[in-house]
């Protein structure tokens, strides 16, 4: 569904959930993983529905990840670096009253 608009960019080597991927020098974390086929970054925690990356902005908090072992982090907010680790977070546990 996603493509990068210049496949000739140079690259990085990221991990998503373990799995190697590239990346283009100087894109967002949530760009990279938009463009690897899987956009599912983060579950809801009442549905535990799967959430992706949305605005690309900064504003709806749909991306969080867990990036170099730091949890929440706004995917689209992040730039790829060599050898960054990046988790899909996991859901969390439901809220008690
Ligand atoms: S995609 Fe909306 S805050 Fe990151």
């Amino acid at each position: 569904m996603f493509r990068r608009l210049h496949d000739n960019a140079a690259t990085v080597t990221i991990t998503i959930d373990g799995v190697t991927t590239k990346a283009a020098v100087g894109e967002s974390v949530a760009a990279a993983l938009l463009a690897s086929g899987d956009p599912r970054c983060r579950q809801t925690p009442v549905s535990g529905a799967p959430r992706a990356p949305y605005c690309l902005m900064g504003v709806c908090f749909d991306c969080l990840m867990e990036i170099d072992g730091e949890a929440s982090r706004q995917a689209c907010m992040v730039t790829v670096r060599e050898g960054m680790a990046v988790k899909r977070s996991p859901r969390p546990a439901p809220m008690t009253p």
